[in-house]
Protein backbone atom coordinates (compact mmCIF):
# COMPACT_ATOMS: atom_id res chain seq x y z
CA UNK A 1 0.00 0.00 0.00
CA UNK A 2 2.86 2.55 1.08
CA UNK A 3 6.45 1.96 1.39
CA UNK A 4 8.85 4.41 1.47
CA UNK A 5 12.67 3.49 0.94
CA UNK A 6 15.44 5.71 2.18
CA UNK A 7 13.51 8.71 1.75
CA UNK A 8 15.04 12.30 2.07
CA UNK A 9 13.97 15.67 1.79
CA UNK A 10 15.24 19.18 2.43
CA UNK A 11 13.81 22.42 2.05
CA UNK A 12 16.09 25.72 1.86
CA UNK A 13 19.10 22.90 3.09
CA UNK A 14 17.50 22.25 5.84
CA UNK A 15 16.78 18.00 6.17
CA UNK A 16 13.66 17.36 6.88
CA UNK A 17 13.07 13.47 6.06
CA UNK A 18 16.22 12.06 6.97
CA UNK A 19 16.45 8.27 4.66
CA UNK A 20 13.36 7.69 6.14
CA UNK A 21 11.72 4.62 5.49
CA UNK A 22 7.93 3.20 6.32
CA UNK A 23 5.87 0.52 5.37
CA UNK A 24 2.18 0.68 5.48
CA UNK A 25 -0.35 -2.91 4.74
CA UNK A 26 -3.62 -3.40 2.89
CA UNK A 27 -6.44 -2.18 5.17
CA UNK A 28 -3.74 -0.56 8.06
CA UNK A 29 -4.91 2.28 10.32
CA UNK A 30 -1.86 4.71 11.44
CA UNK A 31 -1.88 7.63 13.29
CA UNK A 32 1.15 9.94 11.96
CA UNK A 33 2.38 12.59 15.10
CA UNK A 34 5.18 14.51 15.59
CA UNK A 35 5.74 18.56 16.67
CA UNK A 36 4.58 21.43 14.16
CA UNK A 37 7.30 21.59 11.37
CA UNK A 38 8.53 17.76 12.03
CA UNK A 39 7.80 17.05 8.82
CA UNK A 40 4.03 15.65 8.69
CA UNK A 41 2.98 17.60 5.81
CA UNK A 42 5.81 16.72 3.83
CA UNK A 43 5.85 13.01 4.32
CA UNK A 44 1.65 12.62 2.89
CA UNK A 45 2.90 15.51 0.01
CA UNK A 46 5.27 12.56 -0.78
CA UNK A 47 2.45 9.75 -0.76
CA UNK A 48 0.11 12.10 -3.42
CA UNK A 49 3.21 12.69 -4.98
CA UNK A 50 3.00 16.54 -4.46
CA UNK A 51 6.62 16.60 -3.86
CA UNK A 52 9.61 14.19 -4.71
CA UNK A 53 11.76 12.84 -2.62
CA UNK A 54 15.36 13.91 -3.26
CA UNK A 55 16.93 10.33 -2.64
CA UNK A 56 15.16 7.04 -1.91
CA UNK A 57 11.95 5.88 -3.51
CA UNK A 58 8.14 6.38 -2.50
CA UNK A 59 6.04 3.55 -3.89
CA UNK A 60 2.17 4.42 -3.31
CA UNK A 61 -0.65 1.59 -4.39
CA UNK A 62 0.59 0.67 -7.63
CA UNK A 63 2.65 3.96 -8.06
CA UNK A 64 6.34 4.82 -7.44
CA UNK A 65 8.51 8.10 -7.52
CA UNK A 66 10.92 6.76 -9.99
CA UNK A 67 9.00 5.79 -12.80
CA UNK A 68 5.44 7.25 -12.30
CA UNK A 69 5.39 10.60 -15.10
CA UNK A 70 3.84 13.70 -14.35
CA UNK A 71 0.77 13.17 -16.30
CA UNK A 72 -0.05 10.23 -14.43
CA UNK A 73 -0.17 11.83 -11.05
CA UNK A 74 -3.72 12.62 -11.47
CA UNK A 75 -4.76 9.00 -12.07
CA UNK A 76 -3.20 8.47 -8.44
CA UNK A 77 -4.66 10.87 -6.35
CA UNK A 78 -8.30 9.68 -8.21
CA UNK A 79 -7.81 6.31 -6.33
CA UNK A 80 -6.81 7.84 -3.16
CA UNK A 81 -8.53 10.02 -0.69
CA UNK A 82 -7.31 13.04 0.41
CA UNK A 83 -8.37 15.17 3.61
CA UNK A 84 -7.26 18.22 5.04
CA UNK A 85 -7.66 20.81 8.15
CA UNK A 86 -8.56 23.15 6.32
CA UNK A 87 -11.31 21.74 4.23
CA UNK A 88 -10.28 22.78 0.28
CA UNK A 89 -14.07 22.74 -0.75
CA UNK A 90 -14.86 24.82 -3.28
CA UNK A 91 -16.42 28.11 -2.61
CA UNK A 92 -18.33 29.01 -5.51
CA UNK A 93 -20.12 25.10 -5.66
CA UNK A 94 -23.03 23.85 -3.68
CA UNK A 95 -22.30 20.81 -1.68
CA UNK A 96 -23.67 18.04 -4.33
CA UNK A 97 -21.20 19.82 -6.83
CA UNK A 98 -18.20 19.73 -4.68
CA UNK A 99 -18.53 16.00 -4.63
CA UNK A 100 -19.74 15.59 -8.12
CA UNK A 101 -16.71 17.45 -9.53
CA UNK A 102 -14.25 14.74 -8.46
CA UNK A 103 -16.14 12.12 -11.00
CA UNK A 104 -16.57 14.62 -13.88
CA UNK A 105 -13.32 13.84 -14.93
CA UNK A 106 -13.99 10.18 -14.91
CA UNK A 107 -16.73 10.11 -17.88
CA UNK A 108 -19.13 8.62 -15.70
CA UNK A 109 -22.67 8.65 -17.07
CA UNK A 110 -24.76 11.30 -15.29
CA UNK A 111 -26.87 9.24 -13.22
CA UNK A 112 -24.15 7.41 -12.08
CA UNK A 113 -22.82 10.65 -10.65
CA UNK A 114 -25.58 11.24 -9.13
CA UNK A 115 -26.44 8.13 -7.21
CA UNK A 116 -22.89 7.99 -6.02
CA UNK A 117 -22.60 11.27 -4.82
CA UNK A 118 -26.09 11.12 -2.84
CA UNK A 119 -24.70 8.02 -1.58
CA UNK A 120 -21.56 9.67 -0.79
CA UNK A 121 -23.18 12.10 1.39
CA UNK A 122 -25.35 10.24 3.26
CA UNK A 123 -22.71 7.96 3.81
CA UNK A 124 -21.25 10.67 5.79
CA UNK A 125 -24.75 12.08 7.16
CA UNK A 126 -25.00 15.44 5.10
CA UNK A 127 -27.55 14.54 2.39
CA UNK A 128 -29.78 17.22 3.49
CA UNK A 129 -27.68 19.79 2.90
CA UNK A 130 -26.90 18.85 -0.55
CA UNK A 131 -28.00 22.09 -2.29
CA UNK A 132 -26.24 24.72 0.08
CA UNK A 133 -23.13 26.40 -0.50
CA UNK A 134 -19.78 25.28 1.86
CA UNK A 135 -20.03 28.82 4.10
CA UNK A 136 -23.35 28.03 4.97
CA UNK A 137 -22.26 24.73 6.84
CA UNK A 138 -20.47 24.38 9.64
CA UNK A 139 -16.98 23.09 9.98
CA UNK A 140 -18.20 19.73 11.08
CA UNK A 141 -20.18 19.50 8.26
CA UNK A 142 -17.84 20.79 5.97
CA UNK A 143 -15.12 18.45 6.86
CA UNK A 144 -17.82 15.54 6.07
CA UNK A 145 -18.20 16.79 2.57
CA UNK A 146 -14.55 16.79 2.46
CA UNK A 147 -14.71 13.20 3.44
CA UNK A 148 -17.57 12.47 1.55
CA UNK A 149 -15.57 13.58 -1.87
CA UNK A 150 -12.81 11.96 -0.53
CA UNK A 151 -14.78 8.63 -0.55
CA UNK A 152 -16.39 9.07 -3.40
CA UNK A 153 -14.09 7.15 -5.73
CA UNK A 154 -13.83 4.70 -3.10
CA UNK A 155 -10.12 4.62 -2.18
CA UNK A 156 -8.46 2.04 -0.86
CA UNK A 157 -6.07 4.61 1.09
CA UNK A 158 -7.15 7.91 2.72
CA UNK A 159 -4.41 10.31 3.75
CA UNK A 160 -5.66 12.61 5.97
CA UNK A 161 -3.58 15.82 7.33
CA UNK A 162 -4.94 17.06 10.58
CA UNK A 163 -8.60 16.61 9.74
CA UNK A 164 -9.85 17.21 13.70
CA UNK A 165 -7.52 20.59 13.57
CA UNK A 166 -10.07 23.21 13.09
CA UNK A 167 -12.89 21.22 14.61
CA UNK A 168 -14.26 21.72 18.34
CA UNK A 169 -14.10 18.47 20.45
CA UNK A 170 -18.13 17.49 19.68
CA UNK A 171 -17.29 17.89 15.61
CA UNK A 172 -13.64 16.30 16.21
CA UNK A 173 -14.95 13.02 17.22
CA UNK A 174 -17.60 12.68 15.09
CA UNK A 175 -14.82 13.00 11.83
CA UNK A 176 -13.11 10.39 14.21
CA UNK A 177 -15.82 8.11 14.07
CA UNK A 178 -16.35 8.50 10.36
CA UNK A 179 -12.89 8.06 9.30
CA UNK A 180 -12.83 4.94 11.46
CA UNK A 181 -15.85 3.38 9.95
CA UNK A 182 -14.08 4.09 6.71
CA UNK A 183 -10.99 1.90 7.69
CA UNK A 184 -13.53 -0.78 9.04
CA UNK A 185 -15.09 -1.52 5.29
CA UNK A 186 -11.32 -2.27 4.31
CA UNK A 187 -9.42 1.21 3.32
CA UNK A 188 -5.93 1.88 4.73
CA UNK A 189 -5.68 5.25 6.77
CA UNK A 190 -3.15 7.12 7.82
CA UNK A 191 -3.57 10.37 9.81
CA UNK A 192 -1.43 12.99 10.50
CA UNK A 193 -2.76 14.60 14.14
CA UNK A 194 -1.96 16.48 17.10
CA UNK A 195 -4.77 14.93 19.02
CA UNK A 196 -3.46 12.79 21.29
CA UNK A 197 -6.80 12.60 23.25
CA UNK A 198 -8.27 10.78 20.14
CA UNK A 199 -5.10 8.98 19.55
CA UNK A 200 -5.99 7.37 23.29
CA UNK A 201 -9.52 6.94 22.42
CA UNK A 202 -9.60 5.11 19.31
CA UNK A 203 -6.24 3.39 19.48
CA UNK A 204 -4.41 2.01 16.19
CA UNK A 205 -0.71 2.24 15.37
CA UNK A 206 1.35 5.70 15.93
CA UNK A 207 4.10 6.43 13.64
CA UNK A 208 6.58 9.49 15.43
CA UNK A 209 7.90 11.78 13.06
CA UNK A 210 11.34 13.10 14.86
CA UNK A 211 14.69 14.50 13.25
CA UNK A 212 13.85 13.49 10.38
CA UNK A 213 13.34 9.83 11.55
CA UNK A 214 10.35 7.51 12.24
CA UNK A 215 9.89 5.62 15.56
CA UNK A 216 6.92 3.27 16.55
CA UNK A 217 5.74 4.85 19.75
CA UNK A 218 2.87 3.94 22.08
CA UNK A 219 0.39 6.24 23.84
CA UNK A 220 -0.57 6.64 27.49
N1 LIG B 1 7.44 24.32 0.33
C1 LIG B 1 8.28 24.55 1.35
N2 LIG B 1 9.31 25.42 1.22
C2 LIG B 1 10.17 25.65 2.24
N3 LIG B 1 10.07 25.07 3.45
C3 LIG B 1 9.06 24.21 3.65
C4 LIG B 1 8.10 23.92 2.61
N4 LIG B 1 7.21 23.01 3.08
C5 LIG B 1 7.57 22.77 4.36
N5 LIG B 1 8.67 23.48 4.70
C6 LIG B 1 9.37 23.43 6.01
O1 LIG B 1 9.59 22.07 6.31
C7 LIG B 1 9.34 21.79 7.67
C8 LIG B 1 8.27 20.72 7.78
O2 LIG B 1 7.02 21.24 7.38
P1 LIG B 1 5.69 20.40 7.38
O3 LIG B 1 5.88 19.20 6.55
O4 LIG B 1 4.59 21.32 7.00
O5 LIG B 1 5.59 19.97 8.93
P2 LIG B 1 4.32 19.58 9.82
O6 LIG B 1 3.20 19.22 8.90
O7 LIG B 1 4.80 18.41 10.65
O8 LIG B 1 4.02 20.76 10.68
C9 LIG B 1 8.97 23.12 8.30
O9 LIG B 1 10.12 23.67 8.86
C10 LIG B 1 8.50 23.93 7.14
O10 LIG B 1 8.69 25.30 7.37
MG1 LIG C 1 1.28 19.94 8.72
Amino acid sequence: MIELKDVTISFDGQVILDRLSLSIKDGEFVYLVGATGAGKSSLLRLLYMDLKPESGTVGVLDYDSVTTRASEIPHLRRKLGIVFQDFKLLEDRDVFENVAFALYVTNARRSDIKKRVFHALSDVGVSHKRNQMPHELSGGEQQRVVIARALVNTPSLLLADEPTGNLDPGASAEIMELIRKINMRGTAVLMATHNYELVRKYPARVIQLKDGKLVDIEIK
